[in-house]
């Protein structure tokens, strides 16, 4: 049997060896709390002076830098939407968020690439919306294109796990 191109596990995504992990990032690139901070202390100093050069990414948008001392290849910086309601594209944000990082891997030639629950910490999306704009905007994405091959999403906690696992 063919196995599955989406998985859901509950984990650190720094710890993540594959080709592309994503960072859920503020506009600045320039580092933050939650899984970014993580990141940037998991990849090193480098890594904040990738992000410096790049300027900035609006939301809904990515940018990809090298993943210095992480087990990964790249990492995948994309801005989530702040939750305000859900009348503000918040949505629509988000799905491309999940558009915008297949597409950077796809065209690195990336194989796998691991996913947070990008908006659904410090930004204060409703855990079981984003869980289901983040698969459907994947199987959308994967339906269209043979890269990347692998989608991970790795959860941090119990309730965005069992969000996932329910959907998937
Ligand atoms: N591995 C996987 N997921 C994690 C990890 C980890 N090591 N650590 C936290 N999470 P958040 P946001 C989960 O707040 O809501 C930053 O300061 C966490 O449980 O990291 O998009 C940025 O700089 C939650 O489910 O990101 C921005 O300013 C998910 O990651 C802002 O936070 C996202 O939570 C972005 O807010």
């Amino acid at each position: 049997m063919k196995e599955p191109r989406i998985t859901v596990i509950k984990g650190d995504i720094t710890q993540m060896a594959v080709d592309a992990i994503v960072n859920a990032a503020n506009s600045s690139l320039l580092g933050g709390g939650g899984v970014d901070g993580a990141i940037h202390r998991a990849a090193g100093p480098e890594l904040l002076k990738a992000c410096a050069l790049i300027g900035g990414c609006p939301t809904g948008e990515a940018r990809m830098t090298p993943a210095f001392r992480l087990e990964a290849t790249y990492v995948i910086h994309t801005v989530g939407p702040v939750w305000h309601g859900g009348s503000n594209g918040e949505p629509e944000l988000l799905a491309s968020c999940y558009a915008s990082s297949l597409k950077l891997a796809m065209t690195h030639g990336c194989m796998t690439i691991a996913f947070p629950a990008i908006s659904t910490g410090v930004y204060h999306y409703p855990k079981d919306q984003a869980a289901s704009i983040a698969c459907n905007a994947v199987k959308q994405f994967l339906a269209a294109n043979s890269l990347p091959d692998k989608v991970i999403f790795v959860c941090y906690d119990d309730e965005n796990t069992s969000h996932y696992k329910a959907i998937i």
